[in-house]
């Protein structure tokens, strides 16, 4: 996600700027900038990349003496991470900047309506809306306009706004993305994404919820709602971490403030893409016309690891609501077997990082075969993003941690939103089958926000009869195969324990011979269109005392009589539980890989991302 950070006190404010964008190089970020004001002009600086080429490109500024200023590090969404789409951003006075987080979906009409009004636009992003829409609203009163403002804005902001007309104040507004306010009497005022940029100067800080705006002066901060303009009375808090804690925010491991962050993520992902009038699906970086999608026969599917699971989860969707044939390969594998692909196949390649070499390889020897290819892909301006027709970005943010979590169930987003975009294009799916199935899908991000807590609590307890086992069995049926494998990869790879996924029904064809009383197994066992079968093959486990692990249903009480070690979930749409599903494999990998001691966020032997085939 994007970083922010702004001061106004006695400091010399781009020192403690600067400092503070430096401690928050853990959210990912492809470029910066900051701003500050000076002689009654605002002097602004960004550029592409590492924070070392902005304090490059700044070396005049950093004895300036302002002490009023904001900063930026960019992880991009809508534009290449290029300096010209750096934060901060103007309007068209140059007198106005802002810096955001977040996704302004309604950015595309509201920035048509500003350019018939004579603003000028000098970036792809949709944040430099804002900067225009405030200056529209502009009349002496900065938080009036800004309120204004944000009273036409649909979509997620954290959002730090400095105007030349009150060089001594910052005004801060928040929905949906993360802003904390700091203060301290002798200091003065501070606002960040997060909390590392203001540990060395106070732990007094003010939480902005959502709707909320501050308006910050060296004498500290006051909060009013957006909705009705009033002041807000908040809570000052004392922050007792340590600056290595802050940067997880207060979260053991990344790798658990990621699984955390999947409601966000897969909430990001699918807003702004289904129409809420006609279900009609957008998928503006498609780019791939009617009648290209009118003639594709065939479908291949090229990923690794994770992503790959990802990939299984969609032949089933796409093949049951778009009615096209889906092949799916591991990446390392598709180069190397006769390829019938030719211009009536789309190629699909998944991916977190956009830069894996094997499916790289794919995707570009597809293309030399004809094929169109699109890409489902997590970080804007990747290899894979600019050497594919089309793409399809999941906003899950940068993820940190090794083993792939909210990226996955993003991805599972994406690709159950690109079903629907099929559906729609081949004439399979009504509208409101269309509009059923994606408030379904935002469903699912709010029921796993729900359970999380619950879930992890309960396995917490749960895994100390496990968490020393050799071996681990993961078993599932149709939509839920998939799970098992990402299941049994999140466990090996973050615990070292050596675990495999099967699907169920293939038990019986020889992996049963593993099964007796020392072997764990999961089974995933919903109340589904493949239960009884599911069902059976547990007590095919069972009936040779494995240790079964299982997650099922809320009020299935069968799943009780068959081992102690149930986990419920909610019932949901049975074609989204790969998604909800997910998430108690992820839980239990990480709290056995925790319980063990190992390195859950940088596993032995492992790289984020692979770019060596
Ligand atoms: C997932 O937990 C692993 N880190 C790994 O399997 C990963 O999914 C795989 O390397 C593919 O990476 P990509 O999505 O960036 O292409």
């Amino acid at each position: 996600m994007c970083g922010i950070v702004g001061y106004v006190g006695k400091r010399r404010v781009v020192p403690v700027v600067l400092g503070g964008l430096k401690r928050l190089e853990y959210r990912g970020y492809d470029s910066a900038g900051i701003v500050y004001h000076e002689d009654g002009a605002l002097k602004k600086f960004r550029s592409e990349g590492k924070l070392i080429n902005l304090e490059n490109s700044m070396e005049e500024a950093i004895g300036a003496a302002s002490h009023i200023g904001l900063g930026h590090t960019r992880w991009a969404t809508h534009g290449a991470p290029t300096t010209a789409n750096a934060h901060p951003h103007s309007d068209c006075s140059g007198e106005l900047v802002v810096v955001h987080n977040g996704i302004i979906e309604n950015y595309h009409s509201l920035r048509t309506e500003l350019v018939e009004k004579g603003h000028v636009f000098a970036s792809e992003t949709d944040t430099e809306v804002l900067a225009h829409l405030i200056e529209e609203y502009l009349d002496g009163d900065l938080r009036a306009a800004v309120t204004k403002a944000l009273s036409r804005v649909e979509g997620s902001y954290a959002l730090g706004v400095l105007w030349t007309g009150m060089p001594d104040t910052l005004i801060a507004a928040r929905n949906h993305s993360p802003l904390v306010l700091g203060v301290h009497e002798e200091e003065g005022g501070f606002m960040a994404s997060d909390i590392p940029p203001l540990l060395p100067y106070t732990d007094q800080v003010i939480f902005l919820d959502d709707r909320e705006l501050a308006v910050l002066t060296a004498e500290g901060a006051t909060v009013y709602s957006l909705e009705s303009g009033e002041e807000v009375t908040k809570e000052t808090k004392i922050i007792a971490w340590n600056a290595a804690m802050a940067e997880k925010g207060g979260y053991k491991h990344f790798m658990l403030k990621e699984i955390y962050e999947q409601p966000r993520a897969i909430v990001d992902t699918v807003s702004g893409r289904i129409n809420p009038e006609t279900g009609s699906v957008e998928l503006p970086e498609m780019n791939l016309s009617d009648e290209d999608l009118a003639g594709i026969e065939r479908i291949f599917l090229v990923a690794c690891g994770t992503s790959w699971h990802a990939a299984l989860v969609a032949k089933y969707w796409i093949e049951r609501w778009a009615g096209i044939p889906v092949e799916v390969d591991i990446a390392s594998e598709f180069r190397y077997r006769k390829l019938l692909i030719d211009e009536r196949v789309l190629t699909v390649s998944i991916s977190q990082s956009g830069e894996t070499a094997d499916t790289l390889a794919g995707i570009r020897l597809a293309k030399e075969l004809g094929s169109k290819i699109v890409t489902i892909c997590n970080v804007v301006g990747s290899t894979m993003t600019r050497e594919a027709h089309g793409t399809v970005y999941t906003h899950a943010g940068p993820e940190i941690g090794v083993a792939s979590t909210k990226a996955f169930t993003s991805q599972l987003a994406a690709l159950f939103l690109f079903t629907l975009y099929l559906a729609e294009k081949r004439g399979s799916m009504e509208a409101d089958q269309r509009l059923l199935l994606g408030r379904e899908l935002i469903n699912v991000a709010k029921v796993i926000e729900k359970e999380l807590p619950i879930l992890q609590n309960d396995i917490k307890e749960l895994i100390e009869k496990f968490y020393d086992s050799r071996d681990f069995l993961f078993v599932g049926r149709g939509l839920n195969f998939p799970i098992a494998l990402e299941g049994a990869l999140k466990l090996k790879e973050i615990s070292y324990i050596h675990a495999e996924g099967y699907a169920s029904g293939e038990l019986k064809h020889g992996p049963i011979a593993l099964i007796d009383k020392e072997m764990p197994v999961l089974g995933l066992a919903p109340k589904d269109s493949v239960y009884q079968k599911s069902i059976s093959n547990v007590e095919e486990i069972k009936a040779r005392q494995g240790r079964l692990i299982l997650i099922g249903s809320k009020g299935d009480e069968h799943l009780k009589t068959i081992t102690e070690d149930v986990l419920y979930l909610p019932e949901i749409h049975e074609e989204l539980n790969p998604i909800l599903y997910t998430i108690p494999a992820q839980l239990l990998s990480y709290e056995i890989a925790a319980r063990r001691g190992c390195d859950v966020d940088q596993p032995r032997n492992l790289a984020k991302s692979v770019t060596v085939e």
